[in-house]
């Protein structure tokens, strides 16, 4: 498929990522299906990239023009058939392997065979993901950052059978979308993770040891080295669940115990303190 030729995509799962990711494509000038499993997230989704543009708006990086356009090209269902003519399939479902596959089970038998899939994981195994579809020459990791509107990077991630066509054609879209693609190989974290996680996770060992308060472990990271947020703050911002699922991944995948994910953050995430989803994480925060 040629880029200029592009018009029908579907990105599922709407949360944080997904509903970022349905943003970008829109406001680019695509028509999107936004799929989800419940009518009431996809409401939260919209009403978040509406929230988003217009922060974009305020700071006028857009007009209302394009606000208006970009919330026009997205549709929201919740009926997995309309991703039928899809030719580009976005997902950025939870971050499950069981629950990943089951998916592109069912979507495989749904999309025509050029589709192509991309998917928005932050760590599992994209060769593994494809090698469940009959197209795994026609999938690719398409990793955004978080928060997707405002992060110019796309790690691009091509699985052992992900064909040169598919890597070129998901490489010059991200050009298209206004983001850098960088690409990497498929092992377990990538780069991207691979780096910030063990970062993330060490920052919570040294709050678990009380070297140092959560407030003074950021300020140290933020003042001393320039992050825009500190570690515990961006674990908050992406979600521990999140952090520990790649932890996770990290460990099984790569078999060395420096990924060993910190009890507390294992701890913090069977308590359901999520970070700001939940409204407690490390800090607290309005819902
Ligand atoms: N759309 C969406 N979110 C927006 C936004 C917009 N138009 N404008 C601002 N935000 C978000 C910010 O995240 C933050 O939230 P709240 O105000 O609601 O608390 C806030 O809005 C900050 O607004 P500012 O105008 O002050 O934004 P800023 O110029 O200070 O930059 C930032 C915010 C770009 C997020 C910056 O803090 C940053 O770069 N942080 C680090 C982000 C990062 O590391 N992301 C990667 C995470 S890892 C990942 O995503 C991979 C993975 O697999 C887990």
């Amino acid at each position: 498929m040629k880029l200029e030729d592009l018009n029908d995509v579907s990105v599922i799962g709407s949360g944080t990522m997904g509903n970022g990711i349905a943003q970008v494509f829109a406001l680019h000038g695509y028509k999107v299906n936004l799929i989800d499993i419940k009518q009431e997230l996809l409401d939260k989704a919209i009403n978040t990239i509406s929230n988003s543009l217009e922060r974009f708006l305020k700071k006028e990086k857009i007009t209302r023009e394009q606000k208006t356009m970009t919330l026009n090209n997205i549709k929201t269902t919740t009926d997995i058939n309309d991703i039928k003519n899809a030719q580009l399939v976005v997902e950025a479902v939870t971050e499950n392997y069981d629950i990943k596959v089951r998916l592109y089970r069912q979507i495989d038998d749904i999309c025509s065979p050029d589709t192509i899939f991309a998917s928005n994981t932050s760590s599992l195994p994209i060769t593994k993901l494809a090698s469940q579809t009959k197209r795994p020459d026609k999938f690719i990791g398409m990793h955004f950052m978080n928060p997707v509107p405002m992060m110019k990077l796309v790690e691009l991630i091509r699985g052992f059978a992900t064909s040169e066509e598919t890597g070129d054609f998901i490489r010059k879209l991200s050009e298209k979308l206004d983001k850098v693609p960088v690409e990497v190989n498929d092992y377990p974290g990538f780069i991207g993770n691979r780096l910030l996680m063990p970062l993330i996770n060490e920052a919570i060992f040294t709050l678990m040891e009380g070297v140092a308060t959560a407030e003074a472990i950021d300020n140290i990271m933020r003042l001393g080295m320039g992050h825009p947020m500190g570690p515990l703050t961006l674990a908050d911002f992406i979600g521990l669940d999140v952090c520990l699922a790649i932890m996770r991944v990290m460990y099984e995948g790569l078999g060395n115990p420096k990924y060993y994910p910190c009890p507390l953050l294992i701890k913090m995430v069977e308590a359901g303190f999520l970070g700001r989803k939940s409204g407690h994480g490390f800090f607290k925060y309005d819902k």
